[in-house]
């Protein structure tokens, strides 16, 4: 008889997106003329940079030459993406990071789930709440946690609750933990880490052998120059911390795909009979056994991020973005919500207006001003009453949601 991984009936039944996405369509079936607008999934809506585009179409013509033909490339990524890739985003801000340390690969979402594969299962894991769910659903489908109370808090993780109260940074837990997830500029809440705060978690993990996972995903956000771009602008990081990168939200591959995973060679963890060994080999050998590498003409695509005209686009792209994310702190401001994020990064963290729970406000929104936001309480119980709104969108439509929300919302 076939029999299952039972972890996966752990795992709370409706994910947040596809009960969003249900509530919408419930909706706009009652409402078939309404114009919705969708602040709530973070993807982008802008074209790609020209200097990507053009990059992919020269490496689709490479294909199609007996010459230039590509066919498997090397598991980790090509040499020429890395070593622009160690140069621009390390090696450019003091952070002694070597080439061979960089694993491409198609997403930041598969590496922080995959991850996982080189742990053991008596690691103490940490998250905050409210975190990126991928990290809690991964640690629950490898068997990580125990079951999910009413609040959907599993047994066996260590969550470190973010909110106002203590400007959405978490305080280093009392207890010891092995693995720590921290993502800076932060989905949900748009908060960002100085080098002050990062120093602390690396000493912390330091001096107790733990590993930070840190997620940049939003890297490319961060316009304030005291704020660290990279864990490894830390002292100390690389003997403690794996970073994940993309170029999802930077240069828009959501839809295209490549991002990145630094695994330092310096870094090691403990085997059963208390010897060290290097985490770079058994990430490369993971790579190596499930993997065979991000296509040619996407890396080209990437590579092209690091020419002088892709860097000009991106940081256009970025700043587009930035722009839509100031607007809606403006106005929300403006109509008295409580607004956190937006600065340094896409996203809008607020609390929900008349102490309305995040879901109830969510259908409010929805049904009022027919704008879609994400509920603060889908990213774990301490998001509770709090919103996320996110400024991947056209101009028109963050204008037209806020002239929406400002009209139906004014307190
Ligand atoms: C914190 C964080 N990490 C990673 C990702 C996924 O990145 P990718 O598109 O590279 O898989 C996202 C996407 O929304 C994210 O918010």
């Amino acid at each position: 008889m076939t029999t299952i991984n039972e972890n996966y009936l752990k795992l709370k039944a409706g994910y947040l997106f596809p009960e969003i996405a249900r509530r919408v369509k419930n909706f706009s079936e009652a409402n078939p003329n309404t114009n919705i607008i969708k602040l709530g999934i973070g993807d982008v809506t802008e074209p790609l940079p020209e200097a990507c585009r053009t990059a992919m179409i020269k490496a689709v013509e490479d294909m199609g030459d007996r010459a230039t033909f590509q066919g498997y490339g090397p598991e980790q990524g090509y040499g020429w993406l890395r070593e622009k890739i160690a140069a621009n985003d390390f090696q450019a801000r003091n952070c002694d990071i070597d080439a061979s340390e960089i694993f491409v690969s198609d997403g930041a979402k598969c590496d922080t789930g995959n991850i996982l594969d080189i742990f053991s299962r008596d690691n103490k894991i940490a998250v905050t709440d409210p975190v990126y769910p991928v990290y809690v659903d991964t640690n629950v489908m490898a068997g990580h946690t125990g079951k999910a109370n009413d609040k959907g808090e599993y047994d066996g993780l260590v969550y470190l609750p973010i909110s106002a109260e203590n400007n959405f940074i978490a305080d280093i837990p009392s207890q010891k933990v092995d693995l720590i997830y921290l993502c800076f500029p932060n989905n949900p809440t748009g908060a960002t880490a100085t080098k002050d705060y990062l120093k602390i978690w690396v000493d912390y993990a330091k001096a107790r052998g733990s590993i930070i996972f840190f997620d940049a995903a939003y890297e490319a956000f961060i316009t304030d120059d005291s704020l660290p771009h990279s864990i490894y602008e830390i002292e100390g990081a690389k003997d403690c911390a794996i970073e994940f990168r993309s170029f999802s939200k930077n240069a828009g591959f959501t839809g295209t795909r490549c991002a990145f995973t630094v695994v330092p060679k310096t870094l090691t963890a403990k085997v059963s009979d208390e010897s060290d060994i290097e985490l770079w080999k058994l990430w490369s050998r993971r790579q190596c056994t499930k993997f065979n590498g991000v296509s040619y003409i996407v890396q080209r695509g990437a590579e092209a991020v690091y020419s002088d005209t892709g860097k000009a686009q991106v940081k256009k792209l970025v700043s587009f973005y930035l722009e839509n994310a100031q607007i809606i702190c403006n106005q929300l401001k403006r109509a008295k919500f409580k607004v956190y994020g937006g600065v340094n990064s896409p996203y809008i963290w607020l609390k929900t207006p008349y102490n309305l729970s995040s879901w109830d406000f969510f259908d409010k929104l929805l049904q009022t001003a027919h704008v879609v936001g994400t509920p603060g309480s889908g990213f774990g119980a301490a998001g509770e009453g709090y919103f996320r709104i996110s400024a991947f969108n056209s101009r028109k439509n963050i204008e037209e949601a806020m002239k929406r929300i400002t009209t139906q919302f004014s307190m």
